[in-house]
């Protein structure tokens, strides 16, 4: 598997499961991944499995109140669903996160999209019966 070559399927949690650990291996520091997908579809599910895959070893919520989570000193972890627009993110100095030692996990990147670097790695998931349609850089 290459993570940047564009790629869908259809996963259970178990299949996300080793999909995210495949994925864990080929991210080194400072990649970015961003995470689109309605509500529900998948997100910090995903991103709680990364992480696990990539040995953080506190537990991972999503957070929505805060914006941004460190986990480990190794993971930034946004989501910007509340976000206003581009404006807030570098008001709140978050670009220092971008081109960082950070592996930085993105969800609902939308307003902030035209900010970040080409190598970035887009995923979206979508539902899919009980299952998730995973894209990615789709
Ligand atoms: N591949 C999958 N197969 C089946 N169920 C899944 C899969 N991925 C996630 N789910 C389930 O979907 C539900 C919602 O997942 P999650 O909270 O990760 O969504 P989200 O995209 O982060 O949503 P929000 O935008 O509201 O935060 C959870 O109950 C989760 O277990
Ligand atoms: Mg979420």
């Amino acid at each position: 598997m290459n993570a940047h070559k564009p790629f869908t399927a259809v996963f259970n949690l178990a299949e996300m499961d080793l999909f995210t650990s495949s994925l864990a291996k080929e991210i080194k520091a400072g990649q970015i991944i961003t995470l689109s997908g309605d509500l529900g579809a998948g997100k910090t599910t995903f991103t709680k499995m990364l992480c696990k895959h990539l040995s953080i070893p506190e537990m991972i919520s999503s957070p929505t109140y805060t914006y941004l989570n460190i986990y480990d000193d190794k993971v930034a972890h946004f989501d910007l669903y509340r976000l206003k627009s581009s404006e807030e993110f570098f008001g709140l100095g978050f670009e220092e996160y971008i081109g960082s030692a950070y592996i930085v996990i993105i969800e609902w990147p939308e307003k902030i999209l035209t900010y970040l670097p080409e190598n970035t790695i887009h995923i979206c998931c979508k539902h899919s019966g009980n299952k998730r349609e995973i894209s990615i850089n789709g």
